[in-house]
C-alpha cells in the first residue's frame, strides 16, 4: 500500500498528500477542510493572522470537520535591521521602483510604518488550540517548544532548503521534514544561507536529504499529479506538498485574476524575485521581476517591501496593467487541470493507486 507509511501513522491522515499552507490571506477553511476530509492533509497559512484570527480559522475548521489540518507559522517574520538602515534603503529603493509607479501614475508611498514581529504571540494560540499539526518556515524552534508542541500531541513538521537546514531540523528533533525545491510557488524558506544559494530543485534535495537524515520526508515543489507522487515516493519521500495546483481551485483564497494567470500562457515563465516584498519567492515573471530578476539590495527589508508595494498592487489590478502585478505561482503551473480542489484531490489519489498499485 502506497499510501501507508510512518507519515500517515503519525499524522492519522489515509493519503501522504499535504495541500501546502499559503500564507499571506491565501488560505481558506474551505479548501483546508476539503483536503483534509478527503484523507489528505489541509493546510492553513497563518503568518500573517492575529492570535484572534488564527483561533477564529481554528474554530472553523474544527467544526466542519475533525479530520487533521496543518497550522503553519513563520518563525521569522522580519528581515528589519535598524531605522536608520531602513531610512537609508528607502531612498534607494523609492529611486529604483518610480519609474513603475509613474507608469502607474501613482504616487510613491512613504517609508512604511516600523513592524513588530507577530510570532511569539501567534505560537501562544497553537499551544491553546493544540493542532494536530503544526509546521513552520524560516527557522529553527528551541527545543523546549518543539518538547511542549509534542507533549500535546502536535507533530511537527519543518521546511528545508538545503541539506544542512534538513539536518538542523532534525537535531531539534522535528517529526517531519519539508524539503522545499526551486521549483515551488511562493517564498523561499532558506534560513541558514541566502536563499539565492539556496536552489536545489525538489528530487535532487530529497535524495541529498534523505542519505543524510532519518527524519521522514515530505517532497514540496514541481508536484501536481500522480506521476509527481510517484517520482518523489520512489526517490525517498513518504509524503508529498502541492501548493500550486491547489492555489488555482475556486476554494483557494487567490483573486480570480490570479487563478486565470495561473491557467495562462503566462504561467510559462516564473521568476524568483525579491522585488515584491523583500523575500525571494517565485511568482509569474513580471516587468519588474524580469529587470531586476533577484533585486538583492534594491528593496526595503521584508515586510516593509510588501507595504511599499501594495499601492503599486492595487493600481496595476485596477489599471489591469498585470504586467506588473506578481502572481505566485510555481513552475508546474502549465501543467494544471483542475479547478475545484475536490476534483483535484480524487484524481491525484486515483492516478497515484493507478501508478503504484
Ligand atoms: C502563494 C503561496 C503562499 C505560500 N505560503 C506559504 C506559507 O506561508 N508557509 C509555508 O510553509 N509554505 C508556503 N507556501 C509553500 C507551499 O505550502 C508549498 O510547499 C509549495 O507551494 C509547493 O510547491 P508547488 O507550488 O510547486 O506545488 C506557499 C506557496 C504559495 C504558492
Amino acid at each position: 500500500m502506497w499510501n501507508r507509511n510512518r507519515i500517515t501513522d503519525l499524522l492519522g491522515i489515509e493519503y501522504p498528500i499535504f495541500q501546502g499552507p499559503f500564507g499571506g490571506g491565501l488560505s481558506t477553511v474551505e479548501l483546508t477542510t476539503t483536503v483534509s476530509r478527503l484523507g489528505g492533509l489541509g493546510g492553513y497559512g497563518a503568518y500573517t493572522l492575529s492570535p484572534q484570527e488564527i483561533y477564529d480559522a481554528d474554530q472553523q475548521i474544527k467544526s466542519i470537520t475533525d479530520h487533521p489540518y496543518n497550522l503553519n507559522l513563520w518563525v521569522n517574520d522580519h528581515d528589519i535591521v535598524d531605522q536608520e538602515h531602513t531610512q537609508k534603503q528607502y531612498q534607494k529603493t523609492a529611486e529604483i521602483f518610480k519609474p513603475y509607479y509613474d507608469r502607474l501614475n501613482t504616487e510613491l508611498p512613504p517609508l512604511p510604518p516600523s513592524f513588530e514581529s507577530r510570532f511569539q504571540n501567534q505560537l501562544q494560540v497553537v499551544f491553546d488550540i493544540k493542532p494536530k499539526v503544526f509546521s513552520f518556515m524560516y527557522g529553527l524552534l528551541d527545543a523546549d517548544v518543539i518538547d511542549r508542541l509534542k507533549n500535546q500531541g502536535t507533530v511537527v513538521v519543518g521546511n528545508a532548503t538545503t541539506v544542512d537546514e534538513a539536518v538542523a531540523l532534525e537535531n531539534i528533533g522535528v517529526d517531519v521534514i519539508a524539503a522545499s525545491g526551486f521549483e515551488s510557488g511562493g517564498h523561499r524558506p532558506s534560513f541558514l544561507e541566502k536563499a539565492e544559494l539556496s536552489t536545489t530543485g525538489t528530487f535532487a534535495l530529497i535524495q541529498l536529504i534523505k542519505d543524510k537524515v532519518k527524519t521522514p520526508l515530505v517532497a514540496a515543489g514541481g508536484i501536481a499529479n500522480g506521476r509527481g507522487i510517484k517520482a518523489a515516493m520512489t526517490l525517498g519521500a513518504e509524503g508529498v506538498q502541492i501548493g500550486t495546483a491547489f492555489l488555482a481551485t475556486e476554494e483557494s483564497g487567490a483573486l480570480p485574476v490570479h487563478k486565470e494567470f495561473l491557467f495562462s500562457e503566462a504561467a510559462k515563465s516564473t521568476t524568483l524575485s525579491r522585488a515584491y516584498t523583500g523575500r525571494l519567492g517565485r511568482g509569474i515573471t513580471t516587468d519588474i521581476s524580469g529587470e531586476l530578476l533577484y533585486a538583492t539590495d534594491q528593496t526595503l527589508p521584508f515586510p516593509l517591501q510588501t507595504t511599499f508595494m501594495a499601492p503599486m498592487r492595487k493600481a496595476a489590478l485596477e489599471q489591469k496593467k498585470h504586467e506588473l502585478v506578481f502572481f505566485w505561482c510555481g513552475q508546474i503551473a502549465p501543467i494544471l487541470k483542475y479547478k475545484s480542489a475536490t476534483a483535484l484531490m480524487k484524481s491525484l489519489i486515483e492516478e497515484a493507486d493507478e501508478l503504484m498499485r
